[in-house]
């Protein structure tokens, strides 16, 4: 069977392309720019996806490809759309094509946050800002296309390869005597190789039946400060690591202030163990050193 990963040069592409390392089918990795192993396609190139896709007889996509800035995007939500809505509906066109199935990832920030207990994927939407209305534009398009899908929506995702909160914390905690974190804004981290498993198993094991959306993150509940406070101390950091309210860092986008997925369903689906952040946090934690 062939697949096609797009986004490959992204955190989530990173790690797909490290556990489908041994996999017996035959995976295609993509992104807008081309690298080691890596082949250039555009994912809102119409006609550049479709050739490819019929061409390789891809038979499973895997979108990592995204607009990821969330506090860009408020700035620039028009471009935002067309990666995250436009992008997805040109792949879910080209699945349609080649009845292949289309393995998406989203977001929590689909939802406005102001709940308190953990999101359902049945739960209503309602995104606070640019990047979650366009991701959301995005699941849309998918189940409107007509094509076999699998949504993800996971959370504070994080890998060695990239920008993310792990490694400005590790940046931040190594060169200063203290740091103020938000302590009002809870969800939970993903390690992203838990999750490029889940997925490598899903098409390896061929586990699609019916299309929908699940939820992905690592197991636990913490805020960005109790995340930075474990990061600090994991990698022996002496920085005092403090509280604060969002209030003391404004930023455009507004942030749910509560973004916990409920992750019944993919357990309950697909028979996954997922590990509790700390641990995962350890692990990659290993993996760097
Ligand atoms: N990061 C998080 O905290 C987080 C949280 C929840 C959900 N997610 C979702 O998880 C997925 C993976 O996220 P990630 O953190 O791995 O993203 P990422 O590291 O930002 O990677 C996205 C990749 O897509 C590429 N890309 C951009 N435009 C493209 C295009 N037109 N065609 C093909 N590739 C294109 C990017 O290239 P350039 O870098 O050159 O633009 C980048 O290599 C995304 O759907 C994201 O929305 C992420």
């Amino acid at each position: 069977m062939n697949i096609l990963v797009t986004g490959a040069q992204g955190q989530l592409g990173h790690a797909l392309r490290r556990v489908s390392a041994d996999s017996s089918n035959e995976w295609y990795f993509s992104d807008v720019l081309a690298g080691d192993d890596v082949v250039k396609l555009d994912m809102t190139d119409r006609d550049g996806v479709e050739a490819f896709v019929l061409e390789k007889d891809i038979k499973v996509i895997i979108n990592c490809a995204a607009y990821t800035n969330v506090e860009k995007a408020e700035d620039d939500e028009e471009f935002a759309y067309k990666l995250n809505a436009e992008g997805p509906a040109v792949l879910a066109a080209a699945a349609v094509r080649n009845d292949a199935l289309l393995i998406h990832v989203s977001t929590d920030y689909v939802f406005d946050g102001k709940g308190c207990i953990p999101y359902r994927e049945d739960m209503p939407a309602a995104p606070v800002s640019a990047y979650g209305r366009t991701k959301l534009a995005g699941e849309e398009a998918i189940a409107a296309s007509g094509c076999r899908y699998m949504i993800f929506r996971t959370a504070w995702l994080y890998y060695d390869e990239g920008k993310n909160f792990v490694e400005k914390m590790l940046e931040l905690t190594a060169s200063r005597p203290a740091v103020k974190v938000v302590f009002d804004q809870v969800g939970t981290p993903t390690y992203a190789l838990d999750l490029a498993e889940l997925l490598c198993h899903i098409v390896e094991e061929n586990l699609y039946s019916v299309s929908g959306i699940w939820h992905y993150s690592n197991e636990g509940v913490c805020s960005w400060y109790d995340f930075a406070r474990e990061i600090s101390s994991m990698a022996g950091h002496l920085c005092d690591v403090l509280p604060c309210r969002t209030e003391e860092f404004p930023t455009k986008a507004a942030r749910p202030h509560y973004s916990v997925l409920d992750k019944t369903k993919v357990k309950h689906d697909f028979g996954v163990e997922i590990p509790h952040w700390k641990d995962s946090l350890t692990v990659y934690m290993m993996n760097k050193s």
